[in-house]
């Protein structure tokens, strides 16, 4: 729980037990005021209590609110309403809790519960010898932010790439490149991922038309899986050139992966039917081997089961999944596994979710259940609605997207007001550029779907990523204006008192006080848009302290400018979290 809810929650316990100690092991519940005119925070828990000792809740809360101290962190409260109480937090005890972060290397943000767990997150997760797509993009994206807040929380992240990277389709391929283009698989002529891709599409076409062709795949898928020392080679020479654009995408966006594909499940995937069959979960359904789930419906009303071994005896995607679910609690020891995709694959999650649990895959060695997390997101459109082509009409190769905003970055940038060098802009255009698609992908709430518009993302002014950036180079040039006159390093390790006073900067203070709030919430509902949220805020309202009181030359300098330097680390932290760069000029 976050700093501020603990100490509310100890001292609204402790005056519980006092004014009615029958009640004083009952649960009570703070929330954040959403009325900053009104409160800081609040306690709605008189009604529910009085229930119980059958009193009125107005008196209730009365009486309750008389057992606790106006001091420490409380400055006042007030019963509203049927027996809301409503909660002022004294300045003096938030400023000393904003020094206490200053000086603390986590910004106050302790998550106790979970940083001992070691916690999964798969992401990415692009499918080999195909472009990676959009939604690959946003999985990268949205995975990588959730992996950095589990890490700065201490927790032990394994960050997990499921490459698509077995089945028939490299049956096809092959046995493509043998017919076609024979010198790329022994070595002599070199391909590149849009020769693959392109060369996948006709295996493909060639497969569905040409019978021959067909029964060629399927013995190549064969051999493949039986282990034939050439058609591996083939294989890991096609993953290799997969691998290589995505690396390129991994590292324009600077972020950190280890590969882990399907493939790497397959020893496992004919122990997971034996185990499912002795666990009595598998039934024979038209030849297929199924795990039937309560309450799995098809559209029609039939029973829909989870395939898992397939008539020919082919093992399926769920197959894997589920040996992946199972080697990650298993093996790993994972307390936590979280999946990024697309909605689409909702109810295949929760098909996976619901085997590896009957088959007690959710318990792992240490005796803890593993909670697992499916996190979906929407689709990404164009500016018209529609999914996004290319001018041709093919769907856009991401590096494409990211190229491009770079490029508008710069065109911005140029136009703008600054005193950059040529390569500085050039610098500037990369992290704005890859700034921006990242946080268009995670301001909205990731549930739904956006349109993608470099117009839009690239704005300075709203919710965006040059906005933040921007109230960071205004933040870090305000301290260093006062820094380098006062030579104020100094000034600033040695004085230890802050205070906060106008509105508008109690109102700055407070919200820093509540990091912790956002950082917290994040690892539960795992929605990335709601920090987006807090440093857009944040922003404003350092904005309006900074309009509303002087810094400089202020007989408060030195308080405000711990506000500013706090201000800027907490910005600064936020942004990192989601996986975006600060730069020192604009
Ligand atoms: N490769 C899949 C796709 O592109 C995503 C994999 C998701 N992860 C998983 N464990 N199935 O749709």
């Amino acid at each position: 729980m976050s700093f501020i809810k603990q100490q509310l929650q100890t001292i609204f316990s402790q005056a519980l037990a006092k004014a009615y100690p029958s009640l004083a092991d009952s649960s009570i519940e703070i929330t954040a005021s959403n009325q900053a005119k009104l409160a800081d925070y609040q306690c709605n828990s008189a009604m529910k209590l009085a229930k119980l000792a059958q009193t009125n809740p107005r008196d209730f809360a009365n009486q309750w609110c008389a057992q606790i101290p106006n001091a420490g962190l409380i400055q006042s409260i007030e019963v509203a309403g049927p027996g809301f109480i409503n909660i002022r937090l004294a300045p003096a005890a938030i400023a000393q809790h904003l020094m206490d972060m200053l000086h603390d290397q986590q910004l106050g943000v302790q998550a106790k519960e979970i940083q001992s767990q070691k916690i999964i997150v798969e992401f990415s997760s692009p499918n080999t010898a195909k472009q990676m797509h959009v939604g690959h993009l946003r999985s990268t994206i949205i995975g990588d932010c959730l992996a950095r807040v589990f890490e700065f929380l201490g927790c032990d992240v394994l960050r997990l790439n499921h490459v698509g990277d077995w089945g028939t389709a490299f049956g096809m391929l092959i046995a493509y490149l043998k017919l076609e283009h024979p010198h790329v698989l022994d070595g002599s002529e070199t391909a590149d991922l849009t020769a693959l891709a392109s060369w996948y599409k006709a295996a493909k076409k060639r497969f569905d038309e040409d019978e021959t062709f067909k029964k060629n795949s399927q013995l190549e898928v064969v051999a493949l899986q039986s282990g034939n020392a050439e058609s591996l080679k083939a294989w890991q020479m096609i993953c290799q050139i997969s691998r290589q654009n995505y690396q390129e995408i991994y590292d324009l966006l600077d972020v950190k992966l280890n590969e882990r594909g399907e493939s790497f499940y397959n020893p496992f995937l004919a122990e997971i039917i034996t185990d499912l069959e002795t666990k009595g979960l598998i039934q024979v359904s038209d030849g297929a081997k199924c795990v039937f789930l309560e309450g799995f419906v098809s559209r029609e009303g039939e029973p829909l089961p989870m395939i898992i071994q397939k008539s020919d005896g082919g093992y399926n995607y769920s197959t894997t999944d589920v040996a992946a679910m199972r080697h990650r609690t298993q093996v790993e020891g994972t307390d936590r596994i979280i999946v990024l995709t697309d909605a689409g694959q909702s109810l295949h999650f929760q098909m996976v979710h619901k085997v590896a649990e009957k088959a007690g895959y959710l318990i792992n060695p240490k005796d803890h259940r593993v909670r697992f997390d499916h996190v979906t997101f929407g689709l990404v459109l164009g500016d018209d609605g529609k999914k996004i082509k290319t001018r041709a009409g093919d769907s856009e190769p991401l590096i494409n997207l990211i190229y491009t905003a770079i490029d508008e970055a710069l065109k911005i940038i140029q136009q703008r007001d600054h005193d950059l060098t040529e390569a500085e802009q050039k610098h500037l255009a990369e992290v704005l550029g890859v700034n921006a698609i990242k946080y268009a992908d995670l301001v909205g709430n990731r549930v739904a779907d956006y349109k993608f518009s470099y117009e839009r993302m690239l704005r300075f002014e709203g919710n965006t990523a040059a906005f933040l950036m921007y109230a960071y180079v205004r933040i870090m040039s305000i301290k260093r204006k006062i820094t380098e006159r006062q030579n104020a390093t100094n000034a600033i390790q040695a004085s230890t008192v802050m205070h906060l006073a106008h509105p508008s900067e109690l109102a700055l203070g407070l919200h820093l006080a509540r990091f912790d709030e956002v950082i917290l919430q994040l690892t539960d509902d795992l929605l990335p848009n709601r920090l987006c949220e807090y440093l857009y805020n944040l922003a404003e309202h350092f904005n309006a302290f900074f309009r509303d009181c002087r810094v400089e030359g202020s007989p408060e300098e030195t308080s405000r400018l711990l506000l500013c330097e706090l201000s800027a680390k907490i910005l600064e932290t936020g942004m990192k979290l989601l996986g975006l760069k600060t730069a020192n000029k604009m």
